[in-house]
């Protein structure tokens, strides 16, 4: 008999319960409901709804946040090749001590090569022994020295015919006030040669403020290329990576690598793309490229194969994602498509063939002769968004036609997600579907997967976060992701995979581009937030088997939902306190008992262990808290919340336990191994709850400036709109409901201000003013600072602006008057965001008639 409520009659109790509080009290919080009844979970240990996937949680990655250069890829030098700018050598700076005297350039007429073309000219006019002149480099945020460790300098040089005389290379602190290692390279020439060298520091304190330079106390001319400082990597590997990040990332015993994006898979252009080909080989022939998407250089040091290395280091399995003829500003390109499904299929040649293929040959030149197991290839990167779903099917189509031809065993993900239904001609393996979300919606989706076909396309939730806190999420975020991990671990039959994004973030200032990133870190230190170690716990807490769980009594708290954008408000829900799930490891017993308490009030909690099981009173538990939820990790207090494991007594097949406030709690409840397979059984939904308050009526709609009434307005033009599918064009900007509202498009952060919509009146008039009313949900994005607004009779021809000003930060409507104008049509035009955002939107935009 399953004990679960059933919605209806629960309903009518807390509704009963909910009348006589506001009867008593007059006013009570629904956030506050308390059950009165004792909080039951009551687990079978002998049956299993299903199998939890041996793959469940990994890692996503891409190069945003300073993830790679300037983050986990050890190279210390920033802007080591001199492409970042056209203009000038960004990062580098012209050293000229006590009177020396020279200048420092970029040059195109000395490439190193085709793939590094520009290179560094340094022009020594005066120098001697006390007056030398250099270059040097300020690094990511500085160059990290730290106590008895040694750093590999190098680059290629060449010089001019008067130069004569030994570069000395240094790591010294800004101020040059101290030397922490030197050595002397001499030798240089007239051709390009490659000069490397060893610095090794002394007992020196640990410091970031420091340069990498490169000085001659001689006159004369170098040029230099690929100018790379590495301290020691993780595994030691030759362009390898950071070590703390790296055992930050082993620490969570990860199972997969999704990459290399993202949105920087795909680029905003074709010519912007994550080019695969050209991030094999030496560094010294890999051109990098401006990554786009996030609006930094990638010197594509972290290439394909160090992709695949370090995956190698942390045992995890590589999850392929190939561009796919997509990009996010430029589109698909149909010229382009069968030569991207080629370079698709080299690269998995790349990846997986021997070294008698032409690019498995290529992957043994690059130091890795042995091919890597590939089990997953994802097409493109959420081809849902944008423009993309117009033609995913048939990119999708020949891109999972080839590589079943080849390899019939890779399984084939849709990154257009399982509900988008845009793929009709093939169906994927595997959807992946994204969740960026608040704590509140993380929780009240959690039950997301639990009624999800188990005969169709298994899922990959290859991004998703609770977005509260920055850079890094905060104890809240946490709550959220624990209680969205209850339901992906319990639905981890279908959901075979997992992973949160973004997961790397520079804390520096300018270091991020997206918030709410699970591991930060600046030049010396790195740490985990509390998302990082509810993670940490789920994926090193979890048995094979999934237990049936019977809940009773969970309290819960009424939230009400934001509107989707461009729909409307939703009715408010019920949304439980207390998030759990049960796992049973069939080797060794033990059962792994989730319990998340997003309240601030601990909670008691009678826990029954049915079956044939005796469970050992002795246990642990690893338990998370934080006394507010806004509590978090960060640089300074790198350890403020972190998980405890503790010896637990107490425990049995029948116990009550309390969890305490703003709490993750993973219980190893210690049963001997099962004497029989576990009984399948049918899968237990989790209780869901209606609400206790109707739905809010509709808003009223504002009153529309006269005569643009909602219908009479009609956009003709927007320069970027936040689209699924293809309907919006703006409409919601001008329908009469403050509750839909036009946004740019966001995804990427790439469209930047100016953005622009043109309205069409009904009939030329005369009109002497606008109103503008911001978008009214919780989200604070989007609302327009600086405008200019102008009109215009026929659509083409807007002069100059008949209105200019800027927006203060409320949800208030605003309106702004002119000296009467006749058009037809209205620009409002948005040159900046109050956040500094790329975005812009608009619930309502009216006009007001001159009569
Ligand atoms: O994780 C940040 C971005 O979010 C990813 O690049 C993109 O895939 C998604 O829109």
């Amino acid at each position: 008999m399953n004990a679960v409520h059933t919605p209806s009659r629960d309903f009518l109790n807390r509704l009963q319960i909910f009348c006589a509080v506001i009867l008593i009290a007059g006013t009570v919080s629904a956030a506050r409901a308390q059950s009165p009844q004792p909080v039951t979970l009551k687990i079978n240990a002998d049956e299993t709804t299903g199998s939890v996937s041996p793959r469940l949680y990994g890692l996503m990655t891409e190069e945003i946040n300073y993830s790679y250069d300037g983050g986990l890829y050890g190279e210390l030098v920033r802007n080591r090749t001199f492409k970042w700018s056209n203009e000038e050598p960004l990062y580098w700076h012209l050293i000229q001590e006590n009177g020396g005297a020279g200048a420092m350039s970029l040059d195109i007429n000395q490439p190193l090569n085709s793939a590094l073309s520009t290179s560094l000219k340094l022009e020594i006019t005066k120098a001697s022994r006390r007056e030398p002149v250099g270059v040097a480099n300020d690094g990511f945020w500085g160059i990290p020295v730290r106590p008895n460790t040694k750093y590999r300098a190098s680059f290629y040089a060449r010089t001019d015919k008067k130069f004569s005389g030994p570069l000395e290379v240094s790591i010294v602190s800004t101020n040059g006030a101290t030397v922490f290692a030197t050595a002397n390279i001499r030798g240089l020439g007239g051709d390009w040669k490659k000069y490397e060298v060893t610095l090794t520091t002394k007992d020196v304190p640990t410091s970031a403020d420091n340069q990498l330079r490169i000085t001659a106390r001689h006159a004369g001319t170098v040029w230099f290329s690929c100018v790379s400082l590495f301290p020691p990597t993780y595994n030691n590997r030759p362009n390898g990576n950071r070590p703390d990040i790296m055992q930050l990332l082993a620490d969570m015993n990860p199972k997969f690598l999704r990459f290399p994006g993202g949105n920087y898979v795909e680029g905003n252009t074709f010519a912007t793309r994550f080019d695969w080909k050209k991030t094999i080989g030496p560094i010294s022939q890999r051109p990098g490229h401006f990554d786009d998407a996030w609006h930094y250089w990638s010197t594509d040091g972290m290439g394909l194969l160090e992709f695949l290395e370090w995956c190698e280091d942390l045992h995890m399995e590589p999850v392929l994602a190939v561009y796919a003829d997509y990009s996010m500003r430029e589109g698909a390109l149909t010229n382009e498509l069968d030569f991207c499904v080629q370079e698709a299929m080299d690269e998995l040649e790349y990846v997986t063939g021997d070294t008698t293929t032409k690019w498995g040959a290529m992957r043994a030149r690059d130091g890795h002769p042995a091919p890597f197991k590939l089990n997953f290839v994802e097409i493109g990167n959420e081809d849902n968004l944008g423009t993309g779903g117009r033609t995913y099917d048939l990119r999708f189509t020949k891109f999972y036609d080839a590589i079943k031809a080849k390899y019939p065993n890779i399984q084939v993900i849709s990154t257009a997600t399982s509900r988008s239904r845009i793929l009709r001609t093939r169906t994927p393996d595997v959807y992946d579907d994204h969740f960026y979300n608040s704590s509140m919606q993380m929780q009240s989706d959690s039950h997301h997967y639990d009624d999800y076909d188990r005969n169709g396309p298994k899922i990959f939730v290859g991004e998703w976060a609770t977005r509260e806190g920055s850079p890094t999420p905060n104890m809240n975020a946490a709550l959220g992701d624990a209680a969205w991990m209850t339901g992906m671990e319990r639905n981890s039959d279908i959901v075979i995979m997992a992973s949160y994004a973004p997961l790397f973030v520079n804390v520096n200032p300018g270091g991020m581009q997206w918030r709410t990133d699970l591991i930060g870190y600046n030049t010396l230190t790195s740490y985990g937030s509390p998302s990082y170690y509810a993670q940490k716990m789920f994926n090193l807490n979890h048995g094979d088997a999934i237990l049936p769980v019977d809940a009773e009594n969970i309290p819960t708290r009424e939230w009400q939902a934001p509107a989707r954008r461009g729909g409307a408000t939703p009715p408010s829900r019920q949304v439980p306190f207390i998030f759990y799930d049960a796992t049973r490891d069939t080797s060794s017993g033990v059962i792994y008992l989730k319990v998340v308490n997003t309240g601030g009030d601990e909670r008691t909690v009678h826990i029954q262990i049915d079956g044939n099981v005796k469970i050992s009173p002795n246990g642990e538990s690893v338990a998370m808290s934080a006394g507010t939820p806004d509590a978090t990790d960060s640089i300074a207090e790198p350890n403020k919340i972190i998980p405890i494991t503790t010896q637990v007594a107490g425990l049995g097949n029948d116990f009550t336990r309390t969890f305490p406030p703003y709490s993750i709690t993973v219980l190893r409840l210690m049963a001997g191994a099962p004497a029989a397979p576990l009984t399948k059984t049918d899968r237990k939904p989790v209780e869901t709850f209606e609400s206790a308050t109707p739905p809010p009526a509709a808003a009223p709609a504002q009153p529309q400036a006269a005569a643009s009434s909602a219908t009479g307005l009609k956009v003709v033009h927007v320069d970027s709109e936040e689209t699924v599918g293809e309907d919006g064009k703006g409409a919601n900007a001008v329908d009469g409901d403050p509750q839909t509202f036009w946004h740019t498009q966001w995804q990427d952060a790439t469209p930047e201000p100016p953005h622009e919509i043109v309205i069409e009146l009904p009939a030329t008039e005369s009109i002497k003013g606008f109103t503008y009313l911001p978008r009214q949900d919780d989200v604070d994005n989007g609302t327009i600072k600086d405008y200019e607004f102008s009109v215009s009779t026929d659509g083409t021809n807007f002069g100059e602006p008949v209105a200019k000003g800027s927006f203060q930060n409320s949800k208030e409507k605003k309106t702004v008057t002119f000296t009467p104008v006749t058009c037809r049509f209205v620009k409002l035009k948005a040159l900046s965001e109050v956040n500094g955002g790329a975005w812009t939107s608009a619930a309502e935009i009216g006009v007001i008639p001159a009569n």
